[in-house]
Protein backbone atom coordinates (compact mmCIF):
# COMPACT_ATOMS: atom_id res chain seq x y z
CA UNK A 1 0.00 0.00 0.00
CA UNK A 2 1.29 3.41 -0.68
CA UNK A 3 1.08 6.51 1.67
CA UNK A 4 -2.06 8.17 0.22
CA UNK A 5 -3.48 4.34 -0.18
CA UNK A 6 -3.29 4.28 3.88
CA UNK A 7 -4.79 8.26 3.93
CA UNK A 8 -8.63 8.26 5.70
CA UNK A 9 -9.99 11.78 5.47
CA UNK A 10 -12.66 12.71 7.51
CA UNK A 11 -14.70 15.12 5.97
CA UNK A 12 -16.63 17.99 7.82
CA UNK A 13 -18.15 20.56 7.64
CA UNK A 14 -15.13 23.42 7.89
CA UNK A 15 -15.72 26.99 8.06
CA UNK A 16 -12.31 28.31 8.51
CA UNK A 17 -10.34 26.60 10.72
CA UNK A 18 -12.97 26.09 12.85
CA UNK A 19 -15.10 22.44 12.81
CA UNK A 20 -17.04 20.64 15.68
CA UNK A 21 -15.53 17.18 17.42
CA UNK A 22 -12.39 17.97 17.49
CA UNK A 23 -11.42 15.50 20.25
CA UNK A 24 -13.23 12.74 18.35
CA UNK A 25 -11.10 13.54 15.24
CA UNK A 26 -8.10 13.91 17.36
CA UNK A 27 -8.80 10.21 18.83
CA UNK A 28 -9.44 9.21 15.66
CA UNK A 29 -5.91 10.44 14.56
CA UNK A 30 -3.77 9.23 17.12
CA UNK A 31 -5.50 5.63 17.19
CA UNK A 32 -4.94 5.90 12.94
CA UNK A 33 -1.72 6.63 13.30
CA UNK A 34 -0.93 3.74 15.86
CA UNK A 35 -2.05 1.54 12.68
CA UNK A 36 0.02 3.49 9.89
CA UNK A 37 -3.04 5.12 8.84
CA UNK A 38 -2.57 9.06 7.88
CA UNK A 39 -5.99 10.48 9.54
CA UNK A 40 -6.87 14.57 8.79
CA UNK A 41 -9.96 16.62 8.51
CA UNK A 42 -11.37 18.53 5.61
CA UNK A 43 -14.38 20.26 3.88
CA UNK A 44 -15.41 18.87 0.36
CA UNK A 45 -15.05 22.68 -0.21
CA UNK A 46 -11.74 22.49 -0.27
CA UNK A 47 -10.32 19.73 -2.89
CA UNK A 48 -8.87 20.34 -6.24
CA UNK A 49 -9.97 17.92 -9.04
CA UNK A 50 -7.16 19.15 -10.92
CA UNK A 51 -4.32 18.76 -8.70
CA UNK A 52 -6.05 15.71 -6.77
CA UNK A 53 -4.71 17.90 -3.58
CA UNK A 54 -7.10 19.07 -0.64
CA UNK A 55 -6.44 21.55 1.88
CA UNK A 56 -7.17 20.51 5.78
CA UNK A 57 -6.04 20.30 9.13
CA UNK A 58 -3.86 17.35 10.82
CA UNK A 59 -3.25 16.86 14.29
CA UNK A 60 0.33 17.02 15.41
CA UNK A 61 2.30 17.91 18.64
CA UNK A 62 -0.80 18.96 20.40
CA UNK A 63 -2.60 20.99 18.08
CA UNK A 64 -4.17 21.05 14.25
CA UNK A 65 -2.06 22.35 11.54
CA UNK A 66 -3.37 23.55 8.19
CA UNK A 67 -1.62 21.63 5.41
CA UNK A 68 -2.27 20.16 1.79
CA UNK A 69 -2.70 16.21 1.23
CA UNK A 70 -3.10 14.06 -2.03
CA UNK A 71 -6.99 13.36 -2.37
CA UNK A 72 -7.50 10.26 1.02
CA UNK A 73 -8.26 7.05 -0.80
CA UNK A 74 -10.68 6.83 2.34
CA UNK A 75 -13.31 8.88 3.48
CA UNK A 76 -15.26 8.93 6.75
CA UNK A 77 -18.57 11.43 6.15
CA UNK A 78 -19.12 13.56 8.88
CA UNK A 79 -20.53 16.11 6.82
CA UNK A 80 -23.88 16.62 8.72
CA UNK A 81 -26.62 17.49 6.74
CA UNK A 82 -28.68 20.83 7.88
CA UNK A 83 -30.02 23.96 6.63
CA UNK A 84 -26.87 25.24 4.44
CA UNK A 85 -26.34 21.50 3.20
CA UNK A 86 -26.56 22.32 -0.17
CA UNK A 87 -23.18 24.42 -0.47
CA UNK A 88 -21.41 20.86 0.27
CA UNK A 89 -23.93 18.91 -1.65
CA UNK A 90 -22.33 18.99 -4.93
CA UNK A 91 -18.79 18.82 -3.58
CA UNK A 92 -19.47 15.75 -1.83
CA UNK A 93 -21.30 14.32 -4.85
CA UNK A 94 -18.41 14.54 -6.66
CA UNK A 95 -16.21 12.77 -4.26
CA UNK A 96 -18.77 10.25 -4.15
CA UNK A 97 -18.42 9.37 -7.68
CA UNK A 98 -14.79 9.36 -7.73
CA UNK A 99 -13.54 5.93 -8.54
CA UNK A 100 -10.51 6.10 -6.30
CA UNK A 101 -12.15 7.30 -3.10
CA UNK A 102 -13.74 4.67 -0.96
CA UNK A 103 -16.22 6.09 1.40
CA UNK A 104 -16.55 3.88 4.66
CA UNK A 105 -20.01 4.60 4.52
CA UNK A 106 -22.56 7.00 2.25
CA UNK A 107 -24.55 9.21 4.91
CA UNK A 108 -28.66 9.01 5.22
CA UNK A 109 -30.36 11.74 3.49
CA UNK A 110 -33.60 11.98 5.19
CA UNK A 111 -35.97 10.84 8.46
CA UNK A 112 -39.00 10.00 5.40
CA UNK A 113 -36.70 8.22 2.74
CA UNK A 114 -35.43 5.65 6.05
CA UNK A 115 -38.62 5.47 7.07
CA UNK A 116 -39.70 4.18 3.82
CA UNK A 117 -36.41 1.81 3.39
CA UNK A 118 -37.38 0.33 6.87
CA UNK A 119 -41.13 -0.41 6.13
CA UNK A 120 -40.20 -2.62 3.89
CA UNK A 121 -38.43 -4.76 6.37
CA UNK A 122 -41.56 -7.83 7.82
CA UNK A 123 -39.46 -7.67 10.98
CA UNK A 124 -38.98 -3.44 11.30
CA UNK A 125 -42.08 -2.45 10.30
CA UNK A 126 -44.79 -3.00 13.10
CA UNK A 127 -41.84 -1.17 15.10
CA UNK A 128 -42.12 2.29 12.74
CA UNK A 129 -44.83 4.80 14.39
CA UNK A 130 -47.20 5.21 11.45
CA UNK A 131 -45.97 8.39 9.33
CA UNK A 132 -46.77 10.54 7.01
CA UNK A 133 -45.86 13.72 5.03
CA UNK A 134 -47.53 16.92 6.67
CA UNK A 135 -50.33 18.45 5.45
CA UNK A 136 -52.61 20.19 7.56
CA UNK A 137 -55.46 17.56 6.16
CA UNK A 138 -53.08 14.88 7.71
CA UNK A 139 -52.44 16.34 10.85
CA UNK A 140 -56.58 16.80 11.05
CA UNK A 141 -56.94 13.14 10.55
CA UNK A 142 -54.04 12.08 12.92
CA UNK A 143 -55.44 14.53 15.47
CA UNK A 144 -58.42 13.05 14.86
CA UNK A 145 -57.42 9.08 15.28
CA UNK A 146 -55.45 9.44 18.13
CA UNK A 147 -56.15 13.09 19.68
CA UNK A 148 -52.01 13.85 19.93
CA UNK A 149 -49.70 14.21 17.08
CA UNK A 150 -46.26 15.07 16.74
CA UNK A 151 -44.72 17.11 13.75
CA UNK A 152 -41.06 17.21 12.76
CA UNK A 153 -38.76 18.63 10.06
CA UNK A 154 -37.46 15.57 7.61
CA UNK A 155 -34.15 16.90 7.77
CA UNK A 156 -34.01 17.76 11.41
CA UNK A 157 -31.67 17.10 14.35
CA UNK A 158 -31.10 17.73 17.80
CA UNK A 159 -35.07 17.72 18.14
CA UNK A 160 -35.14 21.44 17.17
CA UNK A 161 -38.78 21.90 15.98
CA UNK A 162 -40.43 18.90 16.93
CA UNK A 163 -43.53 19.25 18.69
CA UNK A 164 -46.53 18.28 19.48
CA UNK A 165 -50.40 19.08 19.20
CA UNK A 166 -52.85 17.72 20.76
CA UNK A 167 -56.68 18.22 21.62
CA UNK A 168 -57.38 19.94 24.70
CA UNK A 169 -60.57 20.81 25.99
CA UNK A 170 -60.50 24.84 24.97
CA UNK A 171 -58.95 23.91 21.31
CA UNK A 172 -55.28 22.93 20.80
CA UNK A 173 -52.06 23.00 22.74
CA UNK A 174 -48.92 22.95 20.84
CA UNK A 175 -45.60 22.76 22.23
CA UNK A 176 -42.13 21.34 21.36
CA UNK A 177 -39.49 23.15 20.25
CA UNK A 178 -38.89 26.16 18.00
CA UNK A 179 -35.79 26.89 15.48
CA UNK A 180 -33.73 28.01 18.00
CA UNK A 181 -33.90 24.52 19.76
CA UNK A 182 -36.01 27.09 23.03
CA UNK A 183 -39.07 24.83 24.46
CA UNK A 184 -42.21 26.81 24.34
CA UNK A 185 -46.20 25.48 24.91
CA UNK A 186 -48.93 27.68 22.83
CA UNK A 187 -52.82 27.79 23.55
CA UNK A 188 -54.78 27.52 20.02
CA UNK A 189 -58.11 28.23 20.16
CA UNK A 190 -59.43 26.67 16.92
CA UNK A 191 -58.95 24.79 13.80
CA UNK A 192 -58.33 28.29 12.15
CA UNK A 193 -55.81 29.26 14.91
CA UNK A 194 -54.20 25.73 14.29
CA UNK A 195 -54.26 25.90 10.79
CA UNK A 196 -52.51 29.35 10.65
CA UNK A 197 -49.71 28.60 13.56
CA UNK A 198 -48.61 24.99 11.55
CA UNK A 199 -48.55 27.06 8.60
CA UNK A 200 -46.07 29.39 10.08
CA UNK A 201 -44.15 26.71 12.02
CA UNK A 202 -43.63 24.85 8.89
CA UNK A 203 -42.99 27.24 6.14
CA UNK A 204 -40.38 26.36 3.93
CA UNK A 205 -38.98 23.30 5.43
CA UNK A 206 -40.73 19.77 4.56
CA UNK A 207 -42.34 18.13 8.10
CA UNK A 208 -43.54 14.43 9.16
CA UNK A 209 -46.82 14.04 11.04
CA UNK A 210 -46.72 11.00 13.17
CA UNK A 211 -48.92 10.17 16.24
CA UNK A 212 -47.62 11.48 19.20
CA UNK A 213 -46.88 7.97 21.38
CA UNK A 214 -46.19 8.22 25.13
CA UNK A 215 -42.49 7.70 25.63
CA UNK A 216 -41.48 8.76 28.89
CA UNK A 217 -41.42 7.82 32.53
CA UNK A 218 -44.61 7.12 34.79
CA UNK A 219 -43.54 10.72 36.17
CA UNK A 220 -43.47 12.48 32.63
CA UNK A 221 -39.91 12.57 31.88
CA UNK A 222 -39.38 11.52 28.14
CA UNK A 223 -36.11 9.55 27.22
CA UNK A 224 -35.30 7.13 24.39
CA UNK A 225 -32.84 4.32 23.85
CA UNK A 226 -29.51 5.51 21.86
CA UNK A 227 -27.98 2.52 20.54
CA UNK A 228 -24.69 2.80 18.50
CA UNK A 229 -23.89 0.08 16.00
CA UNK A 230 -20.75 0.42 14.11
CA UNK A 231 -18.42 -2.13 11.40
CA UNK A 232 -15.32 -3.72 13.34
CA UNK A 233 -12.33 -4.64 11.78
CA UNK A 234 -13.29 -7.78 10.04
CA UNK A 235 -16.32 -5.64 8.03
CA UNK A 236 -19.21 -7.22 10.53
CA UNK A 237 -21.53 -5.14 12.21
CA UNK A 238 -21.65 -5.07 16.44
CA UNK A 239 -22.97 -3.32 18.93
CA UNK A 240 -20.87 -0.77 20.52
CA UNK A 241 -23.16 0.58 23.25
CA UNK A 242 -26.73 0.94 24.86
CA UNK A 243 -27.77 4.08 26.50
CA UNK A 244 -30.63 5.81 27.36
CA UNK A 245 -30.87 9.72 27.24
CA UNK A 246 -33.69 11.37 29.08
CA UNK A 247 -35.25 14.75 28.53
CA UNK A 248 -36.25 17.76 31.14
CA UNK A 249 -39.59 16.48 32.38
CA UNK A 250 -41.12 19.58 30.79
CA UNK A 251 -39.97 18.91 27.57
CA UNK A 252 -40.91 16.47 25.29
CA UNK A 253 -37.96 15.27 24.05
CA UNK A 254 -35.34 13.69 25.08
CA UNK A 255 -32.51 15.11 23.06
CA UNK A 256 -29.02 15.28 24.87
CA UNK A 257 -29.04 19.61 23.23
CA UNK A 258 -32.10 19.87 24.89
CA UNK A 259 -30.26 19.94 28.38
CA UNK A 260 -30.85 15.88 29.13
CA UNK A 261 -28.70 13.18 30.72
CA UNK A 262 -28.07 10.20 30.19
CA UNK A 263 -28.03 6.56 32.36
CA UNK A 264 -27.11 2.85 31.15
CA UNK A 265 -29.67 0.96 29.84
CA UNK A 266 -29.33 -2.14 32.21
CA UNK A 267 -30.09 -0.28 34.95
CA UNK A 268 -32.89 1.73 33.65
CA UNK A 269 -35.27 -1.06 32.25
CA UNK A 270 -35.89 -2.51 36.25
CA UNK A 271 -36.59 0.57 37.27
CA UNK A 272 -40.11 1.13 35.09
CA UNK A 273 -40.60 -2.11 33.99
CA UNK A 274 -41.53 -5.97 35.17
CA UNK A 275 -38.75 -8.08 34.75
CA UNK A 276 -40.39 -10.11 32.32
CA UNK A 277 -41.27 -7.34 30.40
CA UNK A 278 -37.93 -5.46 30.45
CA UNK A 279 -36.13 -8.60 29.22
CA UNK A 280 -39.24 -8.64 26.29
CA UNK A 281 -38.13 -4.76 25.64
CA UNK A 282 -33.98 -5.69 25.85
CA UNK A 283 -34.81 -8.65 23.44
CA UNK A 284 -36.87 -6.14 20.99
CA UNK A 285 -33.83 -3.40 21.08
CA UNK A 286 -31.47 -6.13 20.41
CA UNK A 287 -33.15 -7.68 17.47
CA UNK A 288 -33.54 -4.22 15.79
CA UNK A 289 -29.61 -3.64 16.38
CA UNK A 290 -29.21 -6.86 14.85
CA UNK A 291 -31.46 -6.67 11.94
CA UNK A 292 -31.78 -2.78 11.03
CA UNK A 293 -28.05 -1.99 10.10
CA UNK A 294 -28.08 -5.12 7.22
CA UNK A 295 -31.36 -4.21 5.76
CA UNK A 296 -30.67 -0.73 5.99
CA UNK A 297 -27.39 -1.39 3.93
CA UNK A 298 -29.30 -3.66 1.40
CA UNK A 299 -31.21 -1.03 0.04
CA UNK A 300 -28.71 2.42 0.82
CA UNK A 301 -25.36 0.69 0.00
CA UNK A 302 -22.54 1.00 2.47
CA UNK A 303 -22.55 2.23 5.89
CA UNK A 304 -19.97 2.33 8.79
CA UNK A 305 -22.03 2.86 12.04
CA UNK A 306 -25.53 3.97 12.78
CA UNK A 307 -26.97 5.52 15.95
CA UNK A 308 -30.76 4.10 16.43
CA UNK A 309 -32.90 5.94 18.56
CA UNK A 310 -35.14 3.45 20.16
CA UNK A 311 -38.61 4.65 21.93
CA UNK A 312 -40.04 2.77 24.69
CA UNK A 313 -43.93 3.79 25.44
CA UNK A 314 -45.50 3.27 28.77
CA UNK A 315 -47.11 0.37 27.50
CA UNK A 316 -43.77 -1.20 27.18
CA UNK A 317 -44.14 -1.10 22.94
CA UNK A 318 -40.62 -0.35 21.75
CA UNK A 319 -40.89 2.08 18.39
CA UNK A 320 -37.89 2.98 16.14
CA UNK A 321 -37.57 6.64 16.28
CA UNK A 322 -34.86 7.41 14.20
CA UNK A 323 -31.45 6.52 12.22
CA UNK A 324 -28.75 8.64 12.05
CA UNK A 325 -25.92 7.94 10.05
CA UNK A 326 -23.62 10.75 11.62
CA UNK A 327 -23.86 9.64 15.31
CA UNK A 328 -22.72 11.34 18.24
CA UNK A 329 -20.72 9.37 21.16
CA UNK A 330 -20.89 12.15 24.24
CA UNK A 331 -23.73 9.67 25.58
CA UNK A 332 -21.08 6.94 26.67
CA UNK A 333 -19.25 9.27 28.47
CA UNK A 334 -21.97 10.64 30.10
CA UNK A 335 -22.48 6.97 31.23
CA UNK A 336 -19.06 6.45 32.23
CA UNK A 337 -19.05 3.28 29.87
CA UNK A 338 -15.00 2.85 28.93
CA UNK A 339 -15.30 0.19 26.64
CA UNK A 340 -18.09 1.82 24.25
CA UNK A 341 -16.17 4.87 24.91
CA UNK A 342 -13.11 3.10 22.94
CA UNK A 343 -14.94 0.85 20.62
CA UNK A 344 -16.89 4.26 19.45
CA UNK A 345 -13.31 5.60 18.40
CA UNK A 346 -11.15 2.74 17.57
CA UNK A 347 -14.33 1.00 14.98
CA UNK A 348 -14.84 3.41 12.53
CA UNK A 349 -10.26 3.31 12.02
CA UNK A 350 -10.23 -0.46 12.46
CA UNK A 351 -13.05 -0.90 9.60
CA UNK A 352 -10.98 1.52 7.46
CA UNK A 353 -7.75 -0.89 8.07
CA UNK A 354 -10.48 -3.69 7.13
CA UNK A 355 -10.86 -1.84 3.81
CA UNK A 356 -7.56 -0.83 3.08
CA UNK A 357 -6.60 -4.76 3.20
CA UNK A 358 -9.77 -5.53 1.20
CA UNK A 359 -9.13 -3.12 -2.09
CA UNK A 360 -5.20 -4.37 -2.39
CA UNK A 361 -6.36 -7.65 -1.98
CA UNK A 362 -9.40 -7.45 -4.53
N1 LIG B 1 -43.93 10.09 17.43
C1 LIG B 1 -43.34 10.56 18.54
N2 LIG B 1 -44.01 10.54 19.73
C2 LIG B 1 -43.44 11.04 20.86
N3 LIG B 1 -42.21 11.56 20.92
C3 LIG B 1 -41.49 11.62 19.78
C4 LIG B 1 -42.00 11.12 18.54
N4 LIG B 1 -41.08 11.31 17.58
C5 LIG B 1 -40.02 11.91 18.19
N5 LIG B 1 -40.24 12.08 19.52
C6 LIG B 1 -39.33 12.67 20.51
O1 LIG B 1 -38.59 13.69 19.87
C7 LIG B 1 -37.19 13.38 19.85
C8 LIG B 1 -36.58 13.85 18.55
O2 LIG B 1 -37.16 13.18 17.46
P1 LIG B 1 -36.30 12.58 16.27
O3 LIG B 1 -37.24 11.95 15.32
O4 LIG B 1 -35.21 11.73 16.82
O5 LIG B 1 -35.70 13.89 15.59
P2 LIG B 1 -34.28 14.64 15.75
O6 LIG B 1 -33.60 14.44 14.45
O7 LIG B 1 -34.61 16.07 15.99
O8 LIG B 1 -33.53 14.00 16.87
C9 LIG B 1 -37.13 11.88 20.05
O9 LIG B 1 -35.89 11.51 20.60
C10 LIG B 1 -38.30 11.64 21.00
O10 LIG B 1 -37.93 12.00 22.33
MG1 LIG C 1 -33.11 11.93 17.18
Amino acid sequence: MTASERSLGIMARCQGSHFVDKGYYKKLTLYGRKHGIRVFVFSPRQVNFSTRMVKGFEYRNGSWHAKEFPIPAFIYDRCFVGPSYRHYKPFVEKLQNDRNITFLGHGLSGKWQVHQMLAKSPLLAPLLPPTEIFSYPVLQATLEKYGAAIIKPMAGTHGIGVVRIKEVRSGYEASGRNRDNQPFTRRIRDTAGLKSFVSVFTAGRKFLVQPYLELHTPDGTPFDVRVLVQKNGLGKWATTGKAVRLGDKRSITSNLHGGGKATPLASFLPLHFKSAKAARIEQSINRVAEELPRFLEESHGRLVELGIDIGIDTAGNVWIIEVNSRPGRTVFRMIDDPTAQLHSITQPVRYAHYLMKERVGG
